[in-house]
């Protein structure tokens, strides 16, 4: 079955350029009305430009329907205001992806602190500050999509990019609780970590690379994840036309009882302790301490 999002609202933020522009095209193209946020800065984030204004003409010229927002997703104030216009243009806002993103990169021993808290600002307080000021709006609705971007960086690491890799795995963290928090109300909250080539890796994937990882081919994966039937609280990877699941895994450990109960214990049981056999998927933090317990009974 198509999937079309007629009567939809969607906003996309950063979606000047890069992958939020494609997402922003697609979503207007199978029926949703688009909010285009960017405030139209340089990758690390300073300047500003009409970015959003010159995406809007492009929907407009495929007969679409968009808004353009300047605002910064790091200004809970713009965020708010960005929300009440969409509201009094078309009555709602059903689907929300936190796109927007900048980097600084260095090595931690180089970076400067504020290079670090611009980039957590940008990101993780931005994803948060969006998703917030719509949060009341889909709750009243009982519908809501919200699609958080993370990153491999923020997954399993990235040399150069603490700041952004330390947002990016907050940013999946937040995901975890809201999908929670929002599953009531039929919210449903996701998490796509993309590889794109889009200015953001010019330079840093490799030419060939650049053009097979074009970012209309991460698309898919975004849509599917906003649209009526999508799934809640999922990880995924997504580039060149492949897509992945990615999960935070528990073992199921060892319980260390009398002498054991010590720093030697613990090394002496590591293989157990890290042995993958029997993992599992926890859906909320509480079930950690529930496995504990049951294994508490089983002595
Ligand atoms: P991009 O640089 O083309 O897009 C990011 C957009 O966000 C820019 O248009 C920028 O002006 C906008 N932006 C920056 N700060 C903003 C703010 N405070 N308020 C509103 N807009 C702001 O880069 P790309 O690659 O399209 O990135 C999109 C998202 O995907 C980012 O969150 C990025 O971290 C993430 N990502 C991209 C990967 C890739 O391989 N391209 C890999 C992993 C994650």
């Amino acid at each position: 079955m198509t999937i079309r999002f007629d009567g939809r609202v969607a906003i996309v933020t950063g979606a000047g350029g890069g992958l939020g522009r494609e997402y922003a095209l697609e979503l207007a193209r199978r029926g949703a009305k688009v909010v285009v946020n960017d405030l139209g800065g340089s990758r690390d984030g300073t300047g500003h430009s009409d970015a959003a204004l010159k995406v809007v003409q492009e929907i407009e010229a495929l007969g679409g329907e968009a808004m353009s927002n300047g605002g910064s997703v790091a200004e809970y104030d713009q965020m708010a205001e960005m929300v009440a216009r969409a509201k009094e243009r078309w009555g709602g806002v059903h689907i929300l992806i936190n796109n927007a993103g900048v980097l600084r990169d260095k090595s931690f021993a180089k970076m400067e602190p504020a290079d670090f808290e611009f980039v957590i600002r940008v990101h993780l307080i931005g994803s948060a500050f969006a998703t917030k000021a719509c949060w009341e709006t889909m709750r009243e609705q009982n519908y809501g999509r919200i699609l958080m971007t993370a990153s491999s960086s923020g997954l399993y690491g990235n040399f150069g990019q603490a700041n952004y890799g330390a947002a990016k795995l907050g940013i999946a963290g937040l995901a975890k609780t809201l999908y929670l928090e929002g599953a009531k109300n039929n919210i449903k909250v996701n998490t796509l970590a993309p590889t794109a080539g889009t200015r953001m890796t010019e330079g840093l994937l490799p030419g060939p690379m650049f053009e097979a990882f074009a970012p209309d081919r991460v698309v898919p994966a975004a849509l599917f994840l906003v649209g009526d039937d999508a799934p809640t609280n999922q990880i995924v990877g997504a580039g060149a036309g492949v897509f992945q699941a990615a999960y935070v895994t528990l073992t199921q450990g060892a319980l260390l009882q009398g002498d054991e109960l010590s720093p030697e214990g613990v090394a002496a049981h590591w293989a157990e302790i890290t042995d993958r056999a029997g993992e599992i998927v926890p859906n909320a933090g509480g079930e950690q301490a529930m496995l504990i317990a049951t294994k508490l009974q089983r002595g």
